[in-house]
């Protein structure tokens, strides 16, 4: 378990976040880099992105597809590279609130979330690709980028000051800049002299001369389009909903809903959070796909959602036949990605004493059988009882743990371990072991 103090709880148990690019890009359909990609004329983009003028966007309508997706928080993105601003920020003009939409989107969202019961996260590119001293960066342009960097850091105080308290502040785009020319140190105390209790992301730049994302700073890692465990800290897969980009993009194709919940469970069994993005169309709706996928899966966590909430990380035994495994307290949860329907599942190492075992997708006490070795769980029907994962909840003795040689997967640990297993058989390349 994790070393964090009581107001940070809430995002271990949380699991299941909603991330959300959208802007003027989102227009484009060609996802949230087109003005760099595509090295648009700067001037006609921010004309442009001046007319963005959503007339569908109904923040409750979000908050109400992430909530019943099983989502606990959201983020979304107050600024992306492109520099527009989302929300009424009196450092700029280029914003929401100031051009022809007239609106505070980002003032919207926040409401909405909070009503809806969703925590909020605000994610804001330090990056400006509009800005030369940007580019130029502090030796070539140490004015400009004295300037620049003081209305980053001013607008981060605008959006740490003016919605309320914000429970993540999601920062990117630091790149090609150190953490000392950000002045990240400082930014980090004046975010948490302004909101105590938020959790700050590990992207607010590298000593000077790493390339990777920060250690030293950041309150919880953020993996991209991977999921992997952090050591000694918490930490949040993002990820794509679709195959390509963050942002809008026309022609796209959709990963499947069990590929989605696939990754969230992935998440969970690892120990940390999935945060799953949405590109909204540029008048501001979620796409069909995308609100029906999360429909399902709000669906499934209905009723599996104990195996996700609040979880630990899960890989007790040998268990990739049948699918992935949570932990919590005593129970271990298995969930099936793969159903064979045989009527049942073998579960080897386990070492810890099983009182009941139940089908969680349908509340029925499962048959089982423990040896030393196995546990044989029995009763399953033929057909999966539901076309995402099917969950068994194995309520044990104890806190859920391995025997000896099932702690490591076979290319891990002591090989020696394996040893007497073998040698039971006997010891010569014979079908019955003995030496000739
Ligand atoms: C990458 C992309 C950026 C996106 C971010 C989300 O950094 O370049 O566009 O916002 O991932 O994590």
């Amino acid at each position: 378990m994790l070393n964090i103090p009581d107001y940070w709880q809430w995002f271990q148990q949380a699991r299941f976040g909603q991330f959300i690019h959208w802007g003027p890009y989102s227009a484009y359909g060609r996802g949230e880099q087109v003005l760099f990609r595509e090295h648009l004329d700067q001037q006609e983009y921010a004309e442009n992105a001046c007319k963005w003028n959503p007339q569908r966007f109904d923040a409750h309508e979000w908050a109400e597809i992430s909530r019943r997706a099983g989502m606990k928080y959201g983020v979304l993105t107050t600024r992306h590279h492109d520099g527009f601003c989302l929300w009424d920020s009196e450092l700029t003009d280029y914003t929401s609130a100031a051009q022809a939409a007239g609106r505070d989107f980002v003032g919207e969202y926040v409401e909405a979330f909070r009503e809806a019961g969703l925590r909020v996260g605000l994610y804001y590119s330090l990056a400006d690709w509009r800005i030369p001293a940007y580019w130029e960066g502090p030796e070539h342009d140490p004015k400009g980028w004295d300037e620049f960097q003081t209305y980053v850091h001013s607008q981060v105080r605008e959006l740490l000051t003016n919605y309320g308290e914000i429970d993540v502040m999601w920062f990117d785009g630091a790149w090609p800049h150190s953490a000392d020319r950000w002045k990240s140190h400082e930014l980090v105390e004046m975010i948490r002299s302004l909101q105590p209790a938020i959790l700050i992301n590990n992207r607010l730049g590298q000593p000077a001369g790493d390339t990777s994302f920060s250690d030293e700073l950041g309150d919880f890692g953020t993996p991209e389009h991977q999921i992997v465990s952090e050591a000694g800290r918490m930490w949040e897969s993002c990820q794509v909903s679709a195959w390509r980009l963050w942002g809008y993009a026309t022609g796209e194709r959709w990963r499947p809903a069990a590929l989605l919940l696939d990754m969230l469970v992935e998440a969970a069994s690892k120990g940390g959070n999935l945060l799953l993005n949405v590109g909204p169309t540029a008048d501001g709706e979620h796409p069909a796909e995308y609100a029906e996928q999360m429909k399902e899966i709000g669906q499934w966590m209905d009723v599996h959602g104990e195996a996700i909430y609040g979880s630990e990380a899960g890989d007790v035994c040998e268990f990739i036949t049948y699918g992935r495994q949570t932990r919590k307290g005593n129970n271990l949860y298995l969930v099936i990605r793969f159903w064979d329907g045989r009527g049942e599942v073998n579960l080897g190492g386990l070492a810890t004493k099983v009182n009941r075992a139940v089908l969680l997708t349908t509340g029925e006490e499962l048959p089982f059988a423990q040896t030393e070795d196995h546990v044989l769980i029995g009763g399953l029907p033929a057909e999966p009882p539901t076309k995402l994962f099917p969950v068994i909840r194995l309520e044990c003795d104890g806190p859920p743990q391995a025997r000896d040689w099932a702690v490591d997967r076979l290319w891990e640990g002591n090989p020696r371990r394996m040893m007497p297993w073998a040698a039971a058989r006997g010891t010569s390349v014979f079908a019955d072991g003995k030496p000739r």
